[in-house]
């Protein structure tokens, strides 16, 4: 929630209170410059006791409430039958109405399961945005990824309110020249998480389901963000003002013809799921479900996670919940445009998107302008957050680099973790580096994985330029950490 100041400021103001809490650590710029490079450049490589603030993800790391903890003391352990599993399944069909529940253990695990059903090798699958993991599976079974988002989806500064609307005269066209039997499915991904966290309008997926429905071609929905883009169809949609936040997530479960989400991100817990109304897809997976995630009613999930979950999803339906990160994040994405640093606008879910393309304009791209940034980030202040740019890519067949449309560093903003404050030191420091841009250098590969290379590839700075950055960093601020 925010609320106006004496001054005429809308400030965000937490509608929860801290009653248990981490203790975190703010190394010396010596240590942190030292822990960067044992972390081969790479933030994901980084141990999290060497972090101040962890703006990776929100994935597993949102705050859980009360409620949830306690749910977790009543979870039935049993292999098969377990209770948790019915109440997490009633949970499911009365919050979306979906009839039919399978459990797996995170979201890319039903993305395995769901690819591995329904991509035949040479199919598409059209989709607003891609996801890492879900490009990577579509791709293992033969298939490939068409875009078909909005233009103003891939500009930087917009003023649309759903930038991650589909572009709905190109759905059409792609159904129209490539045939619907070439389409494995339509995918909507909710809070589009690689173009900044944005939002799709429940409109745009009307029309785009409509439109799929009609040529035969199977709809999935990817809930993981649902939470942020929830809040938003509720503030931003007209249609929805007065329309309960059930009453959206009802339309939602009925629209599509199946909805699957990471449960590391929607609920607050770890784990993940599919939900439909169609028997004959569930019918279709189910056998994936023991053969890779365990059995039919825990999925690879621990049966506390999946008690915490059921109450997770029902909190989601509290506007005080879900409103928690987007208004961080538009506070965050106040602060650094009012010094003038390149952000993603408007301001999303999920978290600030530090526009890397402009920030490091002085660098190559094949130097990876936001991976630099991000362990530039991490060096300057202790903060953590992750490249969304070329190096989350794939090379070419031929080996080249596929640039990516967007250079972006993402601070995570997980739900009720970080205070204003802290959201404030992130914005001071993130101002100094952008000061001193020019001193970030780029990175080239010491170690490059084929697959998924950003979660685990090693990197090495072009020069000597972390060390020169900590040096001004010591100039500047002297004592202080
Ligand atoms: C939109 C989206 N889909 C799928 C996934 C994969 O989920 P998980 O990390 O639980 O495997 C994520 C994770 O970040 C996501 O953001």
């Amino acid at each position: 929630m925010s609320v106006k100041f004496r001054n005429g400021e809308n400030i965000p103001l937490e509608m929860h209170k801290t009653r248990v809490i981490q203790r975190l650590n703010l190394l010396p710029i010596e240590e942190r410059l030292k822990a960067s490079q044992e972390a081969g450049n790479n933030t994901f490589l980084l141990r999290n006791r060497d972090v101040f603030l962890d703006m990776l993800t929100d994935s597993g790391t949102n705050a859980m409430s009360q409620a949830q903890y306690a749910a977790m003391l009543d979870a039935d352990d049993a292999y098969a039958g377990s209770e948790t599993f019915y109440r997490l399944e009633a949970a499911l069909k009365d919050i979306f109405g979906t009839r039919f529940f399978l459990p797996a253990h995170q979201g890319r695990a039903c993305e395995n399961i769901i690819c591995q059903t329904f991509v035949k090798p040479g199919q598409s699958v059209l989709m607003n945005y891609h996801f890492t993991t879900t490009k990577a599976h579509i791709m293992r079974n033969g298939g490939s990824v068409v875009e078909i988002i909005k233009k103003e989806g891939l500009e930087v500064t917009s003023d649309l309110p759903f930038k991650g609307n589909l572009d709905i005269d190109r759905l059409r066209q792609e159904i129209e020249t490539n045939g619907a039997k070439n389409i494995a499915f339509l995918r909507i991904e909710a809070g589009t998480n690689l173009v900044g966290g944005q939002p799709v309008s429940m409109a745009n997926m009307r029309e785009a389901v409509k439109i799929a429905k009609e040529a035969g071609i199977l709809t999935v929905f990817d809930a993981s963000l649902l939470s942020d883009n929830l809040y938003f169809i509720k503030v931003r949609e007209k249609e929805f003002a007065n329309k309960s936040l059930h009453e959206i997530t009802l339309e939602l479960g009925s629209l599509f013809d199946l909805t699957y989400f990471s449960a590391r991100k929607l609920g607050c817990a770890r784990g993940g799921g599919m939900i439909t109304n169609r028997e004959d897809l569930y019918n279709k997976m189910i056998g994936l479900v023991p053969l890779y995630e365990g059995f039919l009613t825990y999925g690879g999930m621990s049966v506390r996670e999946m008690e915490a979950l059921a109450i997770g999803l029902r909190e989601n339906l509290d506007i005080h919940v879900i409103e928690q990160t987007p208004v961080f994040v538009e506070a965050l994405v106040k602060e650094l445009v009012a010094a003038k640093i390149p952000v993603v606008t408007p301001a999303g879910g999920l978290g600030c998107h530090v526009n890397a393309m402009d920030f490091c304009d002085h660098l190559p791209l094949e130097q990876y302008r936001a991976g630099a940034l991000a362990i530039a980030t991490y060096i300057a202040s202790g903060v953590r957050g992750m490249e969304r740019g070329t190096l989350s890519e794939v090379r070419k067949e031929d080996g080249s680099e596929h640039f990516a449309e967007m250079e972006l560093l993402r601070l995570a903003v997980p739900k009720r973790v970080f205070s204003l404050s802290q959201i404030k030191y992130v914005a001071d420091r993130l101002t100094w580096l952008h000061e001193n841009r020019h001193m970030i250098g780029g990175l080239r590969f010491t170690f490059e994985p084929a697959v998924l290379r950003f979660f685990f590839g090693r990197l090495e700075p072009v020069s000597d330029w972390p060390q020169k950055l900590a040096e001004k960093f010591r100039k500047d601020f002297g004592n202080s950490l």
